[in-house]
């Protein structure tokens, strides 16, 4: 019996999939199809899969029109999806399911190597999980890298009572998806991810806080929080849903939100390891940091140890972006380098001009030019080099690409979305946009330079949290790397 694989990734519905897949029922009702997560091939969505001797024969950018050619055995196929080199040639251990089961179908999770981590983790005592957790170099993948193990051991170590786990999935960064592929395409993954952080550190409560633009992320997340209660052994997940706030991804923000009020940015300390949702114990991880917890845990942490160059271990799951010719997930261990990701991978630009410029990190990360490109995907590397590798998303720009615009862009983005809490941030910004439009039509360049200047370092200073902080470094590397596009030209 034929088996046709349809994404339901909603990258792919986007671009026809549901049609696609209501082609293919129509046209051979006898067909099995099943609606699987995205290979994070995205440049060939929708990919269609179809099941042969050889394996899942794969046909890109499919549309209904394509359908009789494909079940004719006429229709042009990209081959054995597996062996497709963008694929083959990747260290998907985050992602290793990805795309190859359909995501709601437990029975494709156990069979899929799904469980093994929660399984094992409770033959082992709460300390070993959080040392094991520690030894494999896991760092937080929504931005600042820091050390999982270390923030579970802190939440172990508060006395016994009400503590939670929270889940990130605001996934604010421009250019972000993996945690949206994870909601839609391997959502047991990061719940039984919740399940390993919710024994090691004695909580009972959890929530997945999801942007509310991420309607099927939130859909499948419930679905599949039903199907997985037999599995959480007491532990209550439940589902939140954002209302279009940047900064309520910043972790203090999201608690705020949580607890039903405006999302704004607490001070620190006290640490949400102490004293976090409801004043309570509260372990705060991104995504994917939840999502590879199974993975170590199943493996061991040496084999996840064994990947990645210095204090980056592991692998990331990068996401290109923007105008790039092959966009989509590209997971590989830490130390690649970024000019092998986009040049390599990313194949360039989609509209075939020279890459200018490539923002890495979201909308508060560094310009980064072509110049660079062998700089090693590595927290340290890129902190040294005045950039960061934040939640792993690469966005291309090609030559044609305004650097003032793009730094005066990150100051409006600052001031719309400040939470307003300190000074530095919610005036900064705007007098940033001011300072750069005077810049930009020559109004006293040199001094307004000096002026931009420091107010980026009264910006990274004097704000509370990084949204304000970090909102420079964009700002800064556009004029470092591209000062010729601060020169005067008419508004
Ligand atoms: C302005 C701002 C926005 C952020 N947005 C996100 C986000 O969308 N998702 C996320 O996981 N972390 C985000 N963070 C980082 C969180 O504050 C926090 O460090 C993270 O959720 C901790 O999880 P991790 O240790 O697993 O990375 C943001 C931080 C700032 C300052
Ligand atoms: S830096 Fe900006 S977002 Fe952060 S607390 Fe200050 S005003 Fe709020």
């Amino acid at each position: 019996m034929t088996t046709v694989y349809v994404p339901r990734d909603s990258a792919a519905r986007s671009v026809g999939a549901d049609e696609v897949a209501a082609a293919f029922a129509e046209a051979d009702p006898s067909l099995t199809i099943v609606r699987n997560g995205s290979r994070g091939m995205l440049w060939l969505e929708p990919l269609v899969e179809i099941s042969s001797s050889e394996g899942r024969i794969g046909y890109g950018s499919v549309t209904p029109a394509d359908v009789p050619g494909i079940l004719a055995g006429t229709a042009e196929s990209i081959g054995v999806v597996d062996e497709h080199p963008w694929l083959a040639s990747q260290q998907r251990v985050t992602f290793a399911r990805m795309g190859r089961t359909d995501p709601l179908s437990v029975d494709d999770y156990l069979a899929n190597g799904g469980m093994a981590g929660l399984r094992r983790a409770r033959t082992m005592t709460r300390a070993e999980v959080v040392a094991e957790v520690t030894e494999s170099g896991l760092r937080g993948r929504g931005g600042a890298g820091f050390p999982a193990g270390i923030k579970w051991k802190t939440v172990m170590d508060c006395p016994d009572g009400l503590k939670f786990v929270c889940c990130n999935a605001d996934e604010g960064d421009s250019g972000t998806y993996a945690d949206r592929m994870v909601l839609e395409g391997d959502p047991f993954m990061l719940i039984e991810g919740m399940a390993i952080a919710a024994y090691a550190v004695g909580a009972t409560e959890g929530y997945i806080y999801i942007r509310s633009e991420y309607p099927d992320g939130i859909a499948t997340m419930r679905e599949a929080i039903k199907r997985a209660e037999p599995w959480l052994d007491g532990f209550n997940l439940e589902t939140r849903v954002g209302a279009g706030a940047y900064i309520c991804g910043e972790e203090t923000s999201m608690l705020e939100s949580l607890e039903g009020k405006r999302g704004m940015v607490r001070a620190k300390p006290p640490i949400p390891a102490f004293e976090g949702l409801f004043g309570k114990p509260t372990v705060i991880n991104n995504v994917l940091t939840l999502a590879t917890v199974p993975t170590i845990l199943a493996g061991g942490a040496d084999a996840y140890q064994s990947l990645g160059v210095e204090r980056s271990r592991g692998t990331q799951v990068f996401q290109l972006g923007g105008n790039v010719a092959r966009g989509g997930i590209v997971e590989t261990a830490f130390g690649i380098t970024l000019g092998e990701l986009v040049e390599g991978y990313g194949g360039g630009t989609r509209t075939g001009r020279p890459v200018r410029a490539v923002q890495v990190g979201g909308p508060l990360g560094a310009y980064v030019p072509t110049s660079q490109f062998d700089l090693p995907m590595d927290y340290e590397a890129f902190a040294k080099a005045n950039a960061m590798v934040g939640h792993g998303g690469i966005v291309v720009f090609d030559e044609s690409v305004d650097m003032a615009a793009q730094a005066r862009f990150a100051f409006e983005f600052c001031a719309a979305e400040s939470c307003g809490k300190c000074t530095p941030c919610r005036v900064g910004a705007v007098r940033g946009v001011e300072v750069i439009d005077r810049i930009r039509t020559g109004v006293d360049r040199d001094e307004n330079l000096a002026v931009l200047e420091d107010l980026c370092e009264l910006m990274t200073d004097g704000s509370l949290c990084a949204m304000g902080g970090l909102t420079p470094m964009p700002v800064r590397s556009a004029i470092n790397h591209f000062s010729e596009d601060f020169e005067a030209r008419q508004p």
